[in-house]
């Protein structure tokens, strides 16, 4: 499948998906493996599906990797999840960028090892003008921490003279999110039959389509995905608005 399914139409594709990786730890569970055995199969599967969207012209995808809220996992594992990144990010980097990625890190990433900071520094300013895909990595990454922070930052600047309350709009706020310009997701998928948004991106989804699917993370792959970009294309975006066809009728 590395042309786009006959199914699907090229025309009608999300321009942004965002994924919330879930349901690696049961995928480990149900092998009798370690939990982190699950992630290090969810991490190929997130290979496979950045590879999937550049062959299918799907230009951001945006995933969830470790949330504010996962600090409160055992040690062990937020301990091996910050490894796995930093050697994923070592071991990944020039082939990304080779392929024409760019790599973005969202997050509050000044409280992750630093190790782990200097990978992501580096693969940011390395593949800053790639084209194909832009790749955004949500790590330590808390949406109202994000919100509160876009808000401090505002208020910081009306202290300073520098703007005024009343100048103060849905786009300024939006220009303070980490992931400031960027449009907003088309489409969410959440593995592993959760459905919930578990603090992620609640500003930016307030007008994506929402996909839950049972399939734990590591086994999401392209067939997966694209029966959920089926689903998408199923739905009548309305946006607030009434559905052309009955935009036309007498009311
Ligand atoms: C998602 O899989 C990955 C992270 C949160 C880092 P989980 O680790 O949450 O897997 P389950 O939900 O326990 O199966
Ligand atoms: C959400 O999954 C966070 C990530 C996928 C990184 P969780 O497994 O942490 O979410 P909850 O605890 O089930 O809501
Ligand atoms: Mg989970």
């Amino acid at each position: 499948m590395k042309t786009l399914p006959p199914n699907l139409d090229p025309t009608r594709l999300p321009r942004h998906v965002a994924c919330i990786m879930d349901g690696n730890g049961r995928w480990a569970q149900q092998r009798g493996l370690p939990r982190i055995a699950g992630h290090r199969q969810g991490a190929r599967t997130l290979k496979d599906l950045v590879r999937c969207c550049k062959d299918w012209g799907i230009p951001t995808l945006t995933v969830y990797a470790f949330s504010t809220e996962n600090w409160q996992r055992p040690l062990e594992e937020v301990s091996f999840l910050m490894r796995l990144f930093e050697r994923l990010l070592h071991q990944e980097l020039a082939e990304l960028h080779q392929e024409g990625v760019r790599l973005q890190f969202l997050g509050d990433l000044g409280a992750l090892p630093a190790p782990l900071q200097l990978q992501m520094h580096r693969a940011t300013t390395e593949t800053a003008h790639n084209q194909a895909v832009t790749f955004n990595v949500a790590v330590n990454y808390g949406s109202r921490l994000e919100i509160t922070r876009a808000c401090r930052h505002l208020a910081e600047q009306v202290q300073r003279g520098l703007l005024a309350p009343d100048d103060i709009d849905e786009a300024s706020l939006e220009q303070h999110l980490y992931t400031g310009s960027l449009p907003g997701p088309d489409l969410l998928i959440r593995t592993s039959g959760e459905q919930r948004l578990s603090n992620y991106l609640l500003w930016q989804l307030a007008y994506a389509e929402l996909y839950f699917t049972a399939a734990l993370w590591p086994d999401f792959d392209r067939t997966a995905f694209a029966e959920a970009l089926q689903a998408f294309q199923g739905r009548d975006r309305r946006f607030g608005r009434l559905s052309p066809v009955e935009q036309a009728l007498p009311a």
